[in-house]
């Protein structure tokens, strides 16, 4: 049976290719765009191939029950709105996604917001969301035959193409910016066998190497300029929806680095909706650190039209990019979604991370930037208390422990930081301390807490 329904329809120009076609840079011929995975038989109301919305529903709930690997993942359980292999029985899959929707209930105090959720990306195998696309990408690259895998990366791509290369028995190449890359994505690009090359540049310096190296070798590019990326990437939109009921949030928060999944979240809602399995899309708003922040000068200079490239810095190593490949694609999701894209300091991203830290849902500070912006929409009057609110946690907070301690310890922020938020910082950073080993030293700890 010949599960494949695909092609790629350019977001530029609109041409529409065979997927087989792609040129290995996974740029349109004519003019230079990226592609997006479309499915023809969708927009024929009667025709057999588009999906029932009842049945499906059905459909995916009684999968939850099975014992099949393909339906244990909580990317392939969606499997009909992502017909992108000749045979699912070629995925390759570590049961991936099904990550959980968390009730998020002092933050939601904090913020004003009476249901703020946080969905816990950082749940999956290799503890990010890079897992769900990279379990698409990565089955249709063994299926076309490639011997070769290949990303760069600030650290989570490679580990998650690492580990769904070793389990297809491919290899994989992974380029990283030397220093600033968290040491626990380091251990595991290394940890799955993948050629790890950290090369004295940033993460967009390795994208330039990279694709030199695809032009002049067989090797199949895993960023996230690869469409199947996002077919797999889509499939939380499809979660949430589902818990939920088959309602929508009002509103979804996503960090922006290279810029695809806030893109690929748009692109499960609105195929759910397309398909009569949702009624509306949420708001989709994009955060971006303060020193990262290409999307957020591109909205307010040109309204998305353009975007200049810049250095980007910031302590929250996945998201420390200046030229993001999918920028496009993001500003059109946040346009058509109604949403915002703003930017949050070091300061109020450490804050944020300890604090969704002491609600017991750890997460990488890439990831708080999710908690950081909603205070700011809330301070705007953008998102209003009675808004359901969806936070995308996009990574582990294990990835990253050293950012975790100094803050803790009080070592991370530079004074200039720090200024303005001396209250929050001193509520959000007691936890760490070196004391005499001594019970009355530990017992004045505890007095000096309960206070
Ligand atoms: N959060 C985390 C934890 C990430 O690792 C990334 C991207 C993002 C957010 C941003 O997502 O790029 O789709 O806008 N990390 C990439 C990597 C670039 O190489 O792991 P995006």
């Amino acid at each position: 049976m010949n599960d494949n329904l695909h092609q790629l329809r350019c977001f530029g120009c609109g041409e529409r290719i065979r997927g087989a076609d792609a040129q290995p840079n996974f740029r349109c011929m004519s003019c230079g765009d990226l592609f997006e995975v479309e499915y023809p038989g969708w927009s024929q109301r009667q025709g057999h191939d588009r999906p029932n919305p009842g049945a499906l529903k059905w459909l995916w709930r009684e999968r939850r029950c099975s014992t099949e690997a393909l339906d244990q993942s909580g990317v392939w359980r969606f499997r009909e709105l992502l017909p992108i292999l000749d045979s699912f029985g070629n995925a390759i899959s570590l049961r991936e996604g099904n990550t959980p929707l968390y009730l998020l209930a002092r933050a939601a105090k904090a913020t004003g917001v009476d249901q703020l959720f946080a969905k816990h990306q950082g749940m999956n195998p290799t503890g990010s969301f890079k897992d769900t696309g990279m379990t698409a990408a990565l089955s249709v690259a063994k299926e076309r035959g490639f011997a070769w895998v290949a990303c760069a990366s600030t650290g989570n791509t490679s580990a998650a193409m690492a580990a769904y290369a070793a389990r297809a028995g491919l290899r994989s190449l992974v380029l990283i910016p030397d220093g600033k890359i968290a040491w626990g994505k380091l251990s595991q690009a290394v940890d799955y066998g993948a050629l790890t090359c950290q090369l004295k540049t940033d993460f967009d310096g390795c994208v330039r190497v990279l694709a030199e190296i695809i032009r002049q070798a067989p090797i199949y590019l895993l960023n996230s300029v690869n469409p199947y990326r996002l077919e797999g990437q889509k499939t939380p939109a499809f979660e949430i929806a589902e818990a939920f009921d088959w309602t929508v949030p009002d509103h979804l928060i996503v960090p922006g680095g290279n810029l695809a999944n806030s893109s690929a979240l748009a692109k499960g809602f609105r195929e759910l909706r397309e398909l009569g399995l949702v009624a509306r899309m949420p708001r989709i708003s994009v955060i971006q650190a303060e020193g990262a922040n290409p999307l957020v000068r591109s909205l307010a200079e040109s309204g998305g039209a353009e975007l200049k490239p810049m250095e980007a810095h910031t302590r929250a190593t996945a998201i420390r990019i200046g030229n993001p490949a999918s920028w496009r694609k993001a500003a059109r999701a946040v346009l058509d979604t109604g949403g915002w894209c703003l930017d949050v300091s070091e300061a109020e991203i450490a804050i944020a991370k300890a604090e969704l830290g002491a609600e017991g849902l750890g997460c990488e500070p890439a990831s708080a930037v999710t908690l950081a912006g909603l205070k700011k929409l809330r301070a705007d009057g953008k998102i209003t208390p009675a808004d359901r609110v969806v936070l995308i946690l996009t990574g582990h907070t294990l990835k990253d422990p050293d950012y975790t301690i100094d803050f803790h310890r009080g070592t991370l922020l530079t004074e200039a930081e720090t200024a303005g938020h001396e209250k929050e910082i001193a509520a959000a950073s007691r936890n760490a301390r070196s004391l005499d080993a001594s019970a009355e030293a530990v017992l004045a700890a505890l007095k000096d807490e309960s206070r």
